[in-house]
């Protein structure tokens, strides 16, 4: 063969490649079932299934179904699960005070998964979007405006409900400022110092959110209307930063990026910087997207959905929030 520049023959990137037992050796990240957070809707009533059009092969599940539901994911070894309630119209308001109603349906939902599964953790969402009539994360102003301080306080209350419950972690998702901070603070004064913060931290205002709000029934709340006063501008990547640093310093244990998949870079960069537990959410919208490509054949489910999760671990993601933990837990249970 003719001289080439570089070090060829003598690196040759494809000999580590040949075999499965050195392609096995120089693996450098590994997706396993301890990375699992499997989020879940929750309904009223007693043995109700519900089906979500645009997330096929989710259900809205009544508590004793789901209760069902964690038994199996934590016999699959999925550590948590993450609680969103459907909400029904009478505990829509303009004030959201259904949000902390001590023996509502997520606090009535937490009480039963506790008993139930006890070494199942369980995540909540503190965030007033299912609880407003107009479907905002936050209380509003006359002018339309979300007030901050204001929802602070109904936020503080929804999550002392949650953790009086027995929730083991609350996650406010609600991007208002200085929320951390002050439920940190309530939880220590009230007896809950042991209660974790996952802070959605990065949060940005995405338009992959979509089958959520169907999901849980907020969408036809929210109208026309958008959270960009409050979730961050897609365009931006040192906001992120400084967010989850605030989000830390306020106390939080665990930080998330929000989506997964387009906002890689966010999970990398938030990882190198802080070291902090990390997290990424698979939002409803990729989900959708994996599930209707699979459905028509044009995807592979399972190598399609293991690949966009490792992508995420090797971000640095030291765990995701994903629809498909139950697949992806039973898939690689099957392969040992
Ligand atoms: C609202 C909330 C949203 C999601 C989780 N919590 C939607 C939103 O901000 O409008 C989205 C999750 C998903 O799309 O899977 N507090």
């Amino acid at each position: 063969m003719p001289v080439v520049p570089g070090n060829f023959p003598f690196s040759r990137m494809r000999r580590m490649r040949k075999d499965e037992f050195s392609r096995r050796l120089m693996r450098e990240n590994v997706l396993t079932t301890n990375d699992l957070i499997f989020p879940v809707f929750v309904l009223e009533g007693e043995n109700q299934r519900q089906a979500i059009p645009s997330m096929p092969d989710v259900e809205r599940l009544s508590i004793d179904l789901l209760v069902k539901q964690a038994e199996e994911a934590f016999s699959l070894g999925i550590p948590a699960m993450a609680l969103f309630p459907v909400v029904e119209a009478d505990g829509k308001s303009e004030d959201a005070e259904e949000a902390y109603n001590p023996d509502g349906l997520v606090q009535r939902a937490v009480r039963e998964l506790k008993a139930a599964v006890p070494e199942l953790g369980i995540i909540t969402d503190v965030a007033l979007d299912p609880y407003t009539s107009h479907g905002q994360d936050g209380l509003m102003g006359d002018d339309g405006y979300i007030l901050n301080d204001e929802t602070v306080s109904v936020l503080v209350k929804q999550a002392l409900s949650h953790a009086e419950a027995g929730a083991d972690v609350v996650a406010p998702s609600d991007m208002m400022d200085g929320r951390i901070g002050y439920i940190r603070d309530a939880l220590e004064i009230e007896g809950h110092s042991n209660t974790r913060i996952m802070a959605y931290a990065a949060k940005y205002a995405s338009s992959f959110y979509g089958p959520f709000r169907d999901a849980v029934g907020s969408s036809g709340n929210i109208g026309s209307g958008n959270k960009y006063s409050y979730q961050m501008d897609p365009a931006n990547s040192d906001e992120a930063l400084y967010e989850v640093g605030l989000d830390l310093q306020e106390g939080a244990d665990m930080v998330m990026v929000k989506p997964g998949m387009p906002y890689l870079d966010i999970v990398r960069r938030v990882k190198d910087e802080f070291k902090a537990p990390t997290y990424v959410y698979q939002v409803s919208g990729e989900y959708a997207m994996l599930k209707a490509a699979a459905q028509n054949g044009w995807l592979d489910e399972k190598a399609c959905v293991l690949e966009a999760l490792l992508g995420m671990k090797r971000a640095g993601a030291d765990g995701i929030l994903t629809y498909f933990s139950m697949d992806v837990a039973r898939w690689l249970k099957q392969e040992g």
